[in-house]
């Protein structure tokens, strides 16, 4: 669709974290857009609507009951964002049976959040030295990736209506997203929850193995800045004729090890004093152990080893390169702000 003066969006997530921060960028980067907001309930129609109220229509719809005003929601979009689960795949199923528009000379553009959980390997706490690296510039690297994968099932059936020229669509995979979101509802990244709860069930500071096993890290705002770049692209025409795989964009800027990851959070548990963290230190624990204590803890000792390359190729500059996730002055906020929820909830 090149060079389009006005635009119609659909955006899905906007009360998350990702989706919440991009959506705040995208009001302010497109005055010409409009924008219809899909949210499952109504409990924060006004924060979103005061984004825009001019530009922002809210669409209230879940699935299933409510599949035919998705599916008539995504028919009228020139521009679908879901930032929502990387695993519901009857979402982006009744997406992409609205925006499919046979014989139409426009292609709607899909903007798809997923993750690096898609090139987890099998490692239990140490790295493998035969970890592959998955660089988005080797469309073989993505196209091989295992149907079995996490959200790949998700991701193939968009590189299909992509193949099929039923629309253009563009994934973006980050890795482990840090950093205050500023959208309108949910700052705060689900991943710091998952390690606050992880600390709870450990009651101690804890490593898998070694611990070598490692993880991209990328700042939210780098996210956004990415999925906008992508955006422009889109709506300038550009990569109408380029292979689905190449239009795949991995998020992330810099590797993180899980020791350094949980040395930061056993140091935070720590400095709360909290029962079980007299020490701030790790004990080593065998992989099959870990997995009694929290069903997910093989989460931290697996490697997501991704090369991010195409997004600099198309003139992606992350701001956060230099920080790390894993330094006090990073971690210790956005535990301090997920410890609090975790604590609301239990
Ligand atoms: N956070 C990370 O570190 C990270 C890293 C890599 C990839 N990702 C991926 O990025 C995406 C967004 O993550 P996030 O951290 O922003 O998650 P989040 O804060 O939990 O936000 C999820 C958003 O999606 C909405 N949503 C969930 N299921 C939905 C459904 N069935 N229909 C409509 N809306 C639905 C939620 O709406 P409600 O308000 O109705 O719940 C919320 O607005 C996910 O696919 C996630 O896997 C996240």
């Amino acid at each position: 669709m090149p060079f389009l003066k006005q635009f119609s969006v659909l955006f899905l997530g906007a009360t998350g974290y990702v989706g919440g921060t991009l959506l705040v960028e995208l009001v302010k980067a497109y005055p010409q857009a409009r924008l219809t907001v899909l949210l499952r309930s109504s409990t924060h129609d006004e924060t979103i609507k005061a984004l825009d109220a001019e530009r922002i229509e809210i669409v209230h719809a879940s699935l299933p009951d409510d599949r035919a005003v998705i599916v008539q929601c995504a028919s009228q979009a020139d521009v679908v964002f879901n930032c929502t689960d990387a695993d519901n795949i009857q979402l982006v199923q009744a997406l992409l049976e609205g925006m499919r528009k046979p014989g139409s000379s426009s292609k709607p553009v899909l903007i798809h959040t997923s993750g690096t959980q898609l090139v987890m390997d099998d490692a239990e706490g140490n790295f493998k030295e035969d970890s592959k690296a998955f660089s988005d510039m080797v469309e073989d690297d993505i196209l091989r990736i295992p149907s079995t994968a996490p959200h790949r099932d998700v991701d193939d059936l968009i590189f299909e209506a992509d193949k099929k020229g039923d629309i253009s669509a563009c994934i973006i995979a980050p890795s482990l997203i840090w950093g205050f979101g500023s959208g309108p509802v949910k700052k705060n990244s689900m991943i710091f929850q998952f390690f606050v709860r992880l600390a709870k069930a450990f009651r101690r500071g804890f490593v898998i193995g070694e611990g070598t096993a490692l993880a991209g890290t990328v700042h939210v705002q780098d996210v956004v800045s990415l999925h906008l770049l992508v955006l422009a692209r889109a709506l300038a025409g550009d990569d109408l004729d380029v292979s689905s795989y190449a239009k795949f964009y991995f998020a992330s800027t810099r590797d993180a090890t899980f020791r350094e990851i949980l040395t930061s959070l056993a140091s935070f548990f720590h400095s709360k004093a909290h029962p079980g963290f007299e020490s701030a230190a790790l004990q080593s624990v065998p992989f099959e152990e870990t997995v009694k204590v929290h069903p997910y803890a093989y989460l931290v000792a697996r490697s997501r080893y991704v090369k991010a390359e195409r997004g600099r190729t198309i003139g992606w500059t992350p701001k956060y390169v230099e920080e790390r996730m894993t330094d006090e002055e990073n971690m210790f906020p956005l535990l301090e702000a997920a410890l609090a929820q975790v604590e609301l909830e239990e």
